[in-house]
């Protein structure tokens, strides 16, 4: 390799590295407070043998592949076992058991957006293995198991259709940007509600858009790894993401509704943008802006059959200015807009963090998400810091976006499928997660119509809300190492079980007093 690049490289000879250090040792005066180790050493109980970090499994990796492969997640952690759900799903069943969420009753009004469900996603190559075509009967078997599993217990099945993991096969056809996408993805849906759709009857077409076409075909820090500065493929991707979302929405009307009667929706995910300074009508515009970048993206297309106007005019302007034939942001026809108009049952919620937003002043060359709406966003430094650099904890923001939500949307049925925090050290005691559980749903319910005391309340129409994550899992390109769950999985050690975190228990509480008990 160094041969090959030897016209790249600077020609330092440089012919040995040894890491410090190999175990934390004597930190001369720090003592052992200051730990440079690979492995961690208990200085405080010398019986026990030190134990590998994530770096050293790092290092052996880049051993064993005598350098770098590819950009992988920390310590390359993949999805190939992860938490191993296809073969644990009778143990999953049983935590969601434990966690009594069967017994939620709706009786009381307080918080009755607990709901008794499941929430999880069907994997499109397991169902078909090369995106289309021949079915994996193990693949259907499967998900026929849990959602049995689940109904016996009394927990309804909430079931995504997409979470990113799109089949190899279809990738290496183009994906996102084929044309041909939307009709894969609908035969996909046909089986899926052919097979499960007697039992299940609340579906999701596709988990957050907007970190596929952005993520996957812009930064190309998600999945599949595009990354395209100018953002073509990007709203390229969106559009088809759209359509093959709307489509199935229709083909569910007319080949399914009338036999199972199920609901489909769309889940999408945002941030509460505010202004950076609420006093300054600049920064007022930079926060409605970044909201209709973010959310109105797809949700407006969703409720309204079209892009913001704010995108339509920003991006078309800015590709004109680059020399692009037409705007990068490609139209709807009018057939489409119709078909988009009205294309979910509920709004489908994952939210996490807030941010303040202001203008974003930059030159003509610049190309980027940030520079097509011209906003800069950042967060508060009072805000509760997470294991995730993006998340900030602002309970406040829930209320707020669902406050623009009911505004902008026309109240509609909100669900919350997702909503956490995370923490890298995956400690049981974890009072950080319980406190982002306890004043977001505080939020929530202070947000939404309550009959008994609607007064005090918005009036916001929420009625589900769905933790994220029942437990530790892959944290996409940033591996196992930041964890959501409320239950830790030792991901080095599969016999060991699930293990129920102080957030688990504090949420079976919330389920048995059927909210806040005063
Ligand atoms: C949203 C994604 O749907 C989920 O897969 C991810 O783990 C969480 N956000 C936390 O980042």
């Amino acid at each position: 390799r160094l041969l090959l690049l030897a016209i790249l490289l600077d020609g330092c000879n440089v012919t040995g590295y040894t890491a410090f250090s190999l175990m934390d040792s004597l930190e001369w005066p720090a003592g052992f407070s200051e730990k440079f180790g690979l492995h961690f050493v208990d200085f405080e109980d010398p019986e026990r043998p030190r134990t590998p970090k994530a770096s050293s499994r790092f290092f052996r990796q880049l051993i064993r592949d005598n350098g770098f492969l590819h950009n992988c997640a920390p310590d390359c952690d993949t999805g190939d076992v992860a938490c191993d759900s296809y073969h644990k799903m009778s143990e999953d069943v049983m935590l969601l058991v434990d966690m009594e969420v069967s017994r939620i009753t709706y009786q009381f009004t307080r918080a009755y957006i607990l709901v008794d469900r499941y929430r999880f996603s069907i994997s499109w190559p397991r169902i078909l293995p090369a995106g289309t075509g021949d079915i994996n009967q193990a693949g259907i078997d499967y998900y026929n198991d849990l959602i049995d599993a689940l109904i016996a217990e009394g927990i309804e099945p909430m079931v995504t259709l997409y979470h990113w993991d799109l089949p190899q096969a279809l990738e290496d056809r183009g994906g996102w940007l084929s044309p041909e996408s939307h009709d894969w993805f609908v035969e996909y849906a046909r089986v899926c509600f052919e097979a499960f759709g007697d039992r299940a009857k609340l579906w999701i077409t596709f988990n957050e858009p907007w970190v596929v076409a952005w993520m996957g075909y812009g930064t190309g820090g998600g999945a599949p790894g595009h990354s395209d500065a100018p953002g073509e493929k990007t709203y390229q991707a969106g559009r088809n993401i759209l359509l093959a979302h709307a489509k199935t929405y229709r083909m569910y009307q007319e080949e399914f509704f009338a036999s199972q009667g199920g609901r489909v929706g769309i889940t999408l995910n945002t941030n509460y943008h505010g202004p950076l300074n609420p006093a300054d009508p600049e920064d007022v515009a930079a926060a409605a802006r970044q909201m209709e970048f973010d959310l109105g993206w797809f949700a407006d297309p969703v409720y309204f059959g079209n892009y913001p106007q704010t995108m339509i005019d920003k991006i078309g302007e800015k590709s004109e200015a680059q020399g692009y034939p037409e705007s990068r942001l490609p139209a709807f026809t009018a057939e489409e807009q119709e078909m988009l108009a009205g294309s979910s049952d509920f709004f489908g919620l994952n939210t996490y963090t807030s941010s303040y937003a202001n203008n974003l002043v930059h030159d003509s060359e610049c190309v980027s998400y940030a520079c097509d709406s011209d906003t800069q966003i950042s967060s508060d430094p009072s805000w509760y810091g997470t294991g995730s650099d993006w998340l900030k904890l602002y309970p406040q923001g829930m209320r707020k976006l669902l406050n623009y939500i009911k505004d902008r949307y026309g109240n509609p049925e909100v669900i919350i499928t997702e909503n956490g925090s995370s923490d890298r050290a995956g400690n049981l005691d974890d009072a950080l997660r319980i406190y982002q559980l306890k004043h977001y749903i505080n939020n929530i319910l202070k947000g939404s119509f309550t009959p008994s005391v609607p007064v005090l309340l918005d009036g916001c129409n929420v009625t589900g809300y769905t933790a994220w994550s029942l437990m530790d899992n892959l944290e996409w390109s940033s591996g196992f190492s930041q964890k959501f769950g409320l239950h830790f999985v030792d991901f080095e050690d599969p016999e060991r079980p699930r293990t129920p975190k102080a957030s688990s228990r504090f949420f079976r509480q919330l389920i048995r007093d059927n909210g806040f008990i005063e």
